[in-house]
């Protein structure tokens, strides 16, 4: 094995051109099911996992932005189809399984992504019940309700991988409030550990990915003075915040056989911002 990886190393720049020529894709033969695949982190990693080889079922509630997602993917040479869904509708999420299978054979990879949040969400005392229990119809039951029709057909495929998106705020407490939303992704991030120990030896491994801040529709309906952003910016090491494509570059990664020893994981795309006390000037 070493004298094989001496040899690598030794070939000469026509080899690593040629190796470079039959370079597979990172998903290649891989079917995936992105929700929230209409625009930010879905629409990124859709894009890039089309790029890189797998099938993608666009799931969102959007049919404008959703469409177009599948166009762009099918004009660069990818294979993407986008269904409408409700993640907090149990009905629309049997149906979004079944249409993945039905589109493209099997399952292998289920990203659960789509999530919301809402500007009135706030502390305990000011935040509504209708505020609560519509963020967490989205972000927690939603999540939910994708383990609970995408789990069978994972295991129909032989096993797979689940990527729950849930976010830093699972992890840090914040003086700019927003309860619900917090609360609703710390459910997801306890739930997917628990997945991935239940499902550890049936060849299905489950992640929270946890973004830090990033500059999407979701974070931008927010802050939505420079005020807001400021009181926030001057929390992160790097002085800015994130790009959806840097959290697809996480999401590829665990769902992609090169981690296939990372189970269960919090799985940290966030700038540094969860091991930070005192920022550099
Ligand atoms: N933006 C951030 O700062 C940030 C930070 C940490 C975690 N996250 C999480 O990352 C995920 C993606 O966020 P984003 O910033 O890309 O958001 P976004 O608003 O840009 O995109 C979210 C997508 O989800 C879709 N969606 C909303 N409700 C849905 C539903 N009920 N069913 C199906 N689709 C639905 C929307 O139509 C939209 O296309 C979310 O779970 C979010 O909570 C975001």
């Amino acid at each position: 094995m070493f004298s094989s990886f001496k040899k690598i190393q030794n070939i000469g720049s026509t080899s690593i051109r040629f190796y470079s020529t039959i370079k597979k894709g990172r998903l290649d033969g891989k079917v995936a099911l992105i929700t929230g695949a209409a625009d930010g982190v879905g629409r990124e990693s859709s894009l890039l996992f089309a790029k890189e080889g797998a099938k993608v079922l666009l799931v969102d509630v959007n049919d404008i932005k959703g469409k177009e997602v599948e166009s762009l993917i099918k004009s660069s040479g990818g294979e993407a189809s986008f269904f409408r869904a409700d993640v907090s509708k149990a009905s629309d999420v049997k149906e979004m399984i079944d249409a993945v299978e039905k589109t493209f054979g099997k399952l292998n990879i289920l990203f659960n992504n789509a999530g919301i949040m809402i500007s009135e969400d706030d502390d305990s005392v000011n935040t509504t019940e209708e505020v609560w229990d519509k963020t967490m119809n989205v972000n927690l039951k939603g999540v939910f309700l994708g383990c609970k029709f995408g789990i069978p057909a994972l295991l129909r495929a032989g096993g797979g991988t689940i990527i729950n998106t849930a976010s830093f705020v699972a992890i840090m407490g914040a003086a700019t409030p927003q309860i619900a939303y917090t609360a609703s992704k710390g459910g997801v991030l306890a739930m997917t550990r628990e997945l991935a120990i239940i499902h550890a030896r049936q060849n299905i491994r489950v992640n929270a990915l946890c973004p830090g801040p990033l500059r999407t529709e979701l974070l931008d309906k927010f802050l939505n003075t420079p005020e807001k952003r400021n009181r926030r910016l001057v929390h992160l090491p790097m002085g800015r915040f994130g790009l959806a494509n840097e959290i697809a570059n996480g999401a590829l990664f665990l769902a992609s056989d090169e981690s296939s020893y990372v189970t269960a994981s919090t799985f940290l795309v966030d700038g540094g911002l969860t091991a930070s006390y005192v920022t550099p000037l």
